[in-house]
């Protein structure tokens, strides 16, 4: 048992590390008495879908362990590092109340670790920075980091790539996993892997989702009741997308992503049509139907290989908020950006 110096009020079962060496250490032991490692990446603010990673990690590993470090490279110059919600201590209960779960299931593993390193710790060369020309150590992986959610934040999955690589090399896990909510990361962790050989197996977790169909996200508490009702739009699309191919058969790309749009833009003109006091304006940013592999647009569903329906919308600042109003985390000034995705499966041809 270690106590966190930083938040003493606070005495887990398992093992909190700030610094490397401590952490090497410990997971050499492991190594050397045969137990396995699950690693969950993640950035802290944790909910359902980060814990849903925490327990199938815990049905393949004797040991998770659980990064929580908001990565500043991932974030673009203008986006909301300074602001991305940070709960640790909250985010430490959650994870004692699973590790208690965990604890009473039989050939269970249990969390064994959490790693929880400063910016120094992480960039101990150089600062990190956001830039998309700035220097530094990092990974890219292109062209499939360059399309959809690399177009409209250039820098993120040099970001993410870049911290997961410093990750996978400090612990060494067995096994890493990975949401399935954030699709392209997912493509982009198999494709580093398989590209500089790491030895690791990349597994991933179906998306948890509200009762409505919202997808589950840290950011969803910036969102506010009034936002909140009207971010459902994008996994109603999707959902609406995703029935042209399973119960309709269809496999064009017309055939598929019209209801989507359709959808999506009856909602964007119903919010504009509403007084400022009462709306949730967004915009669409993509509607995507493309390759599970490249991640390219398709014209045409192979149904031996599926495709990847994703989008994303942009939530826009909060007009004219009245009084009693939930506005949700920062006051509803700022955007909110929400992805969401739908695997369309393989199908026996
Ligand atoms: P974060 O957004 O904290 O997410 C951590 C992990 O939880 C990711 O693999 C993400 O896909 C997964 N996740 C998030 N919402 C989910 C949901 N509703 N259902 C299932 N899984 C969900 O993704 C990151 O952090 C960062 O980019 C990181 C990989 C940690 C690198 O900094």
């Amino acid at each position: 048992m270690s106590t966190d110096k930083t938040h003493p009020s606070f005495a887990p079962s398992f093992k909190i590390f700030h610094e490397v060496p401590a952490l090497r250490q410990y997971r050499k032991t492991l190594t050397t008495t045969q137990r396995t490692v699950g690693l969950v990446p993640t950035m802290g603010a944790l909910h359902d879908g980060h814990l849903s990673l925490v327990r199938q990690a815990a049905t393949e590993n004797t040991d998770v362990f659980i990064s929580i470090y908001v990565n500043p490279t991932q974030f673009g110059v203008s986006e909301d590092l300074s602001t991305y919600p940070k709960t640790w201590e909250s985010d430490m209960k959650l994870l004692e109340i699973v590790d208690r779960e965990l604890a009473s299931t039989s050939g269970c593993g249990r969390i064994s670790a959490i790693f929880a390193p400063s910016t120094g710790t992480m960039y101990p060369t150089l600062p990190p920075t956001s830039e998309v020309d700035g220097k530094g150590s990092f990974v890219t992986i292109t062209p499939v980091g360059e399309v959809l959610e690399g177009k409209t934040r250039p820098v993120f999955f040099r970001g993410v790539a870049t911290v997961c690589m410093k990750l996978f090399n400090i612990v060494t896990p067995e096994r890493v996993y990975f949401g399935q909510k954030d699709v392209q990361q997912t493509v982009i962790i198999k494709r580093m892997v398989k590209d500089f050989h790491i030895d690791t197996d990349v597994r991933i977790g179906e998306t948890k989702r509200e009762e409505d169909g919202l997808a589950m996200s840290s950011r969803n508490v910036y969102l506010g009741s009034r936002r909140r009702a009207v971010a459902t739009v994008l996994s109603q699309a999707l959902f609406a997308a995703q029935e042209q191919y399973l119960s309709h058969k269809k496999t064009s790309r017309g055939d598929i992503l019209w209801i989507a749009n359709d959808i999506i833009n009856e909602a964007v003109a119903k919010q504009e049509e509403l007084p400022s006091e009462q709306r949730a304006r967004f915009e669409v940013d993509y509607i995507s139907l493309a390759d599970p592999e490249s991640l390219e647009e398709v014209d045409e569903v192979e149904p031996s290989r599926g495709a990847v329906l994703s989008g994303a919308i942009k939530m826009l600042p909060l007009e004219d908020p009245v009084d009693g109003e939930d506005t949700g985390l920062g006051g509803g000034i700022g955007s909110v950006r929400l992805i969401d995705n739908i695997v369309l499966r393989e199908q026996a041809v």
